[in-house]
């Protein structure tokens, strides 16, 4: 058990947390989740140890192990892979290293003896004997293959070793393990593993994600960080999210008389149970849910932007055909003969190679040549695309953002303009700043404005939610989902490909392609 007893963090005069008091328990996974900056990992840093709070304590209950996983990419460079791992647990790390040096001395005495007897007992309490075998285990299950665990971790690049510190932060079982943002950067296959591990892990987990189905599969807890408080809820993300907006709903609703309101959270309680006993988790979170009670929802006061994508005419039946379709990056063939006819109502997911996608999605918006092939879009289309790259709309641009969204409008009345970016949550004065100084999040933001504002019926959307936030993401796809038209694109939201996709083209990496009509998960069942 971790337990945080009236922490408080100030930095300068900046209050960031007042007076949290939580407690962590075995067998529950924590998400953290709050806008960015509001101190998620300042927040791990502190239950870690590593940044002392204002005032208040972090205690952790005796004997028992706390495991963080390392931000650091360079610091287990001078040491090889399978050491890596194992020094996830200190003190078995500590043995064996000492172990060694008794072992390889020449004038090896009585007291050296009993030295050693020490050291393997404690070495065999700690299930030293099947550390690498163990380590080893954990590294192949996250595609470390055996060929790369005595290699030095300099050897390797940055995505592998997310992978092994990753395995480092779960080596030895420990009692409570601290993850920050864990799935950025990892592959399907990994995420995949990761949710099943933490599923079945009986230790008590904090973690920080802006990853919807990762917080949806694995969170007992919903942690959120807002306003210097940090409020516990019962359940995962999605519970949290919709039991908060109906709260929000039925507050407003004033005239609502109060037995009529309790009626109507008990059943949105009973409908999120029925559906979680169904998942895989069922017995754990079943247990869980019996516990909600009507007290614990409360409304939310997170700000969503408001994201809507609204066609001027509607598409004809000619869409987009593309046949014998072949593409270059950077002199390889990315995209080799693909062919495809999009219908009606389609909305395709892309997956597999990145390089090949962002190709053929800067080509189909007019920005660059095919090596050879036919791109025929129907008379009717009107596209509008998302680059992943947005740098060229706002790098030397001082513009104010008023002024950088008029040159997007048909519109160019201030008040039209404003109207837009507020639904972007740029009000007032925020209006006025220049498009040159804005966050990764807030030019995203601009560009969906600018999406909203020339009316398209084909959207093609490239990485939509890098940088983007919970609310953020939540937003868009909502917006997409309510789309009417056509939609391309490809993205890391594993909750955006399964909820908004009808159909996914997989890009292999030596061009070709698979075309299925089904949804997210299904492609994934039928090829993981
Ligand atoms: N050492 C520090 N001194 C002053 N401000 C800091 C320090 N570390 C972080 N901050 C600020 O505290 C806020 C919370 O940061 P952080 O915990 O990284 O947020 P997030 O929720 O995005 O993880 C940010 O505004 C950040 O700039
Ligand atoms: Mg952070």
């Amino acid at each position: 058990m971790l337990i945080v007893e009236n922490l408080s963090l100030r930095f300068g005069g900046r209050k960031l947390f007042d007076n949290v008091n939580l407690k962590f328990v075995p067998g529950h996974c924590y998400g953290i989740i709050g806008a960015n900056g509001a101190g998620k990992s300042t927040f791990l840093r502190i239950l870690s140890g590593e940044l002392e709070p204002t005032t208040g304590e972090v205690f952790l209950e005796k004997g028992r192990r706390m495991s963080v996983l390392k931000q650091d990419h360079y610091a287990f460079d001078k040491y090889n892979v399978l050491d890596t791992v194992i020094m996830g647990n200190p003190r078995l790390y500590e043995i064996m290293k000492l172990k060694d040096e008794l072992y390889a001395k020449d004038d090896f005495n009585d007291e050296d003896g009993i030295k050693a007897a020490e050291l393997e007992g404690e070495f065999s309490q700690l299930n030293g004997w099947e550390a690498e075998s163990d380590a080893s285990k954990l590294l192949q299950s996250l595609s470390i293959p055996e060929d790369q665990h005595f290699m030095m971790m300099s050897e390797l690049n940055g995505r592998e070793k997310v992978r092994v510190f990753l395995a480092q932060a779960l080596f030895g079982n420990p009692d409570v393990l601290i993850l920050d943002e864990p799935t950025n950067d990892l592959d399907i296959k990994s995420v995949s593993w990761l949710e099943e591990f933490l599923i079945n892990y009986q230790g008590s987990v904090i973690v920080v994600s802006h990853d919807r189905h990762f917080l949806n599969n694995v969170c007992t807890y919903i942690a959120d960080v807002d306003f210097g408080a940090i409020k516990l809820y019962t359940g995962n993300y999605d519970f949290w999210y919709q039991s908060s907006e109906l709260a929000l709903t039925l507050m407003r609703d004033q005239n609502k008389k109060k037995e009529e309101k309790v009626k109507e959270l008990q059943a949105f309680i009973q409908r999120f149970s029925a559906n979680a006993s169904k998942s895989k988790q069922a017995t754990s979170r079943k247990k869980l849910l019996d516990k909600i009670v009507i007290e614990d929802i409360q409304p939310s006061n997170r700000k969503y932007p408001f994201i809507h994508f609204k066609p001027e005419r509607e598409a004809g039946n000619d869409i987009l055909l593309l046949d014998d379709f072949c593409a270059e990056y950077e002199g390889e063939k990315v995209i080799d003969r693909l062919r495809f006819t999009v219908n009606k109502g389609d909305k395709i997911a892309f997956i597999g190679n990145e390089h090949g996608i962002s190709t053929l999605f800067s080509i189909l918006a007019g920005e660059g040549e095919a090596l050879s092939g036919l791109a025929k879009f129907g008379i009717t289309i009107t596209r509008e695309y998302f680059p992943k790259d947005n740098s060229v709309f706002f790098e030397n641009c001082n513009l104010s953002l008023i002024d950088w969204m008029r040159q997007f409008s048909k519109d160019d009345s201030e008040n039209y303009i404003r109207g837009f970016l507020g639904k972007m949550l740029f009000s007032g004065e925020e209006a006025l700043k220049s498009a040159n100084v804005l966050s990764g999040g807030e030019k995203v933001r601009c560009m969906f404005s600018k999406m909203m504002l020339t009316t398209a019926n084909f959207l093609i959307f490239d990485q939509p939610t890098n940088h983007l936030d919970l609310e953020a993401i939540t937003a868009l796809n909502n917006a997409m989902n309510d789309f009417p038209g056509n939609i391309l694109f490809t993205t890391h939201d594993r909750e955006l490909a399964q909820t908004v996709a009808n159909r996914i083209i997989e890009i292999k990496d030596d061009g070709s392609f698979i075309d299925r009509p089904c949804t997210y998960d299904e492609y994934l069942e039928m090829n993981l």
